[in-house]
């Protein structure tokens, strides 16, 4: 019979099948730490915007934010896209009111979104002869 030492037979032990909870399911997201204006969404529809919020604004995710450190504030992007949340918010608010339920995979700001103004630009166009 083959001799398995005690380290090597709980390592075998550890990876054969479901006993093993790290291995049979995918980590679970962090819990938030530094939201300010999404306050009530869960991190899922959090996640959904921000994919929505980089296509809006052609950009990656380090446009906003600290490679590696989601919650931080340190970039001024990421502090002037707090303010344009809280006018997308107000705008739907105060002129969109009663819009349906978003679809799936839409954005969950209403009929005004970062798309709206920013049609893939960092910075919105102004229009007329201010851009070629
Ligand atoms: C245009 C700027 C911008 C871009 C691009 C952006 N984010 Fe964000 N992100 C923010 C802002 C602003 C907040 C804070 C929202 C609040 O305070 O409610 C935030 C918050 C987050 C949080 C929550 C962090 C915490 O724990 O408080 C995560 C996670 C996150 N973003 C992930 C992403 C990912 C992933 C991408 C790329 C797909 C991305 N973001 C792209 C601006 C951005
Ligand atoms: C009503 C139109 C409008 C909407 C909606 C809008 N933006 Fe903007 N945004 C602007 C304008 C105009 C500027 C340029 C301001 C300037 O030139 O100082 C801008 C600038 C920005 C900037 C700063 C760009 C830079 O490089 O300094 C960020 C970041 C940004 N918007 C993110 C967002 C995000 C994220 C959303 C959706 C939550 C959004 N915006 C929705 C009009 C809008």
């Amino acid at each position: 019979m083959v001799r398995i030492a005690p380290a090597a037979a709980a390592l075998l032990l550890f990876m054969s099948g479901p006993a093993s909870p790290t291995l049979a399911q995918p980590r679970p997201a962090r819990p938030l730490e530094n939201i300010r204006t999404l306050k009530g969404w869960s991190g899922d529809e959090v996640r959904a915007e921000m994919r929505l919020m980089s296509e809006a604004l052609g950009v990656k995710c380090e446009h906003c934010h600290v490679q590696g450190n989601f919650p931080s504030d340190e970039k001024r992007t990421k502090q002037t896209a707090r303010r344009m949340i809280d006018l997308t918010v107000s705008l739907n608010a105060e002129y969109f009111p009663n819009q349906p339920a978003p679809a799936a995979g839409a954005s969950r700001f209403g009929r005004v979104t970062c798309y709206t103004c920013h049609q893939g630009a960092a910075t919105p166009k102004t229009g007329g002869t201010g851009d070629e």
